[in-house]
């Protein structure tokens, strides 16, 4: 392989200026250190957090340097610095980048980074799949995978569900929740995954392992869901309710729905107490200032976690086994080619992506 190569990234400098292509040269022979590899992108996934991190990124905070879109990656790696033991030239790995406003993310051709410090990276598994390449496949689970991982409390250990379990997802179409299902059925074995979602979401999440659906545009969800507990559960109410839309409706009866403090019941959201406008997001209004002592403090009523992704092979290394074992599949919203990026924008922006969307980097 040449020494010299072309970069290409999709790239942003401030808030309001435009997306565009960019290209700098890479030197493959000195662009690492003796603790870093250099893997050649094939594909990366766009995530809602890509239009967060844009919308707050004011010059103040953020810089005017160019900012490199995304974090979830698959590929090959092309070079590895002499420390490197756990990876070779030539393995296929998938992972995701953490960053804020990085020079680097996953939406280029060539991501340079040191394993040990952006942990969340494995060999790449095979899914055997005939629609989709292992490329576009792998780069649609990282983040998500992750971040249903720790809403299940699995990286913390918060929390020990089982079959003996009851889960209320909100937001069942969600890519995140999509993941979550998977892990709780498939791998905990939990009996009762009840999911909120448009009514016409309700056979696509079925299939997706979800055992009850209550629609969000059919009526109040609360009455929904209250009427599964009554007549589905006899009474019994969930372990874990998990937020992936930003939806309060459940907090000022949350006795009615969450087991007692005591059972160790937790609400884990994703997204705080309100749906972020994805390109001008309010932080202040996600979250209900009034739950505050409910939530924290001595006198808390309930477990509530409002958290971020943390990097971490964990998840990793369980998606990779249950893929491998088909218990684990990310849904696909659709494929674009490096050059459309903008379409690819566009249909995240639309908020009604059914799974991952994918771009084909190489
Ligand atoms: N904290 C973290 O670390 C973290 C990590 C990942 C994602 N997130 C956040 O989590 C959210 C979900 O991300 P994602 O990538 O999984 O989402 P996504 O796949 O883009 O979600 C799209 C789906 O959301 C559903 N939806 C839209 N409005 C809804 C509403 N009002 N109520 C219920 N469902 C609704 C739609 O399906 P239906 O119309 O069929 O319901 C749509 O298909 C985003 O806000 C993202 O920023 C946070």
């Amino acid at each position: 392989m040449q020494e010299v190569v072309e970069n290409r990234a999709v790239t942003f400098k401030g808030r309001n200026d435009p997306n565009e292509i960019t290209s700098e040269t890479l030197n493959l022979g000195t662009c690492y250190s003796d603790d870093e590899i250099v893997i050649q992108v094939h594909a990366a996934a766009l995530n809602p957090v890509d239009l967060l991190v844009k919308a707050y990124a004011y010059s103040w905070i953020a810089g005017s340097e160019p900012k490199t879109f995304s974090r979830d990656y698959s590929g090959i790696i092309v070079r590895k610095g002499k420390h490197i033991e756990e990876f070779d030239v030539g393995d296929k790995v998938v992972g995701t980048f953490d960053h804020l406003f990085g020079k680097e993310g996953s939406l280029s051709n060539y991501l340079t980074l040191d394993p040990k410090k952006h942990p969340s990276i494995t060999k790449m598994p095979s899914f055997g799949d005939s629609e989709y390449d292992d490329f576009v496949l792998n780069a649609a689970w990282p983040l998500v995978f992750g971040t249903a991982y720790m809403g299940l409390g699995l990286l913390d250990k918060s929390q020990n569900l089982g079959p003996g379990s009851r889960i209320l997802v909100i937001g069942a179409s969600t890519s995140v929740s999509n993941a979550l299902v998977q892990i709780a059925k498939n791998h905990l074995k939990v009996k009762s995954v009840v999911g909120i979602c448009s009514k016409s979401s309700f056979e696509r999440n079925k299939e997706l392992g979800f055992d009850h659906l209550v629609a969000y545009d059919e009526g109040p969800v609360t009455d929904g869901v209250k009427n599964l507990i009554d007549t589905e559960f006899n009474g019994g109410k969930f372990d874990l309710i998990f937020d992936s839309v930003g939806n309060s409706e459940f907090i000022p009866r949350i006795e009615d729905f969450l087991k007692p403090i005591s059972e160790n019941s937790y609400y884990r959201t994703i997204v705080g107490d309100a749906k972020l406008k994805y390109t001008s997001p309010s932080v202040l209004r996600s979250f209900i200032p009034t739950e505050f002592f409910k939530r924290f403090g001595p006198f808390k009523k309930y477990n509530y976690k409002n958290f971020l992704l943390a990097p971490s092979k964990n998840y990793m290394e369980l998606g990779a086994k249950m893929i491998s074992a088909k218990e684990f599949k990310p849904s696909i919203d659709s494929v674009f080619g490096f050059d459309d990026y903008a379409d690819a924008f566009d249909r995240l922006l639309s908020n009604r992506a059914k799974g991952k969307i994918v771009i084909k980097v190489t």
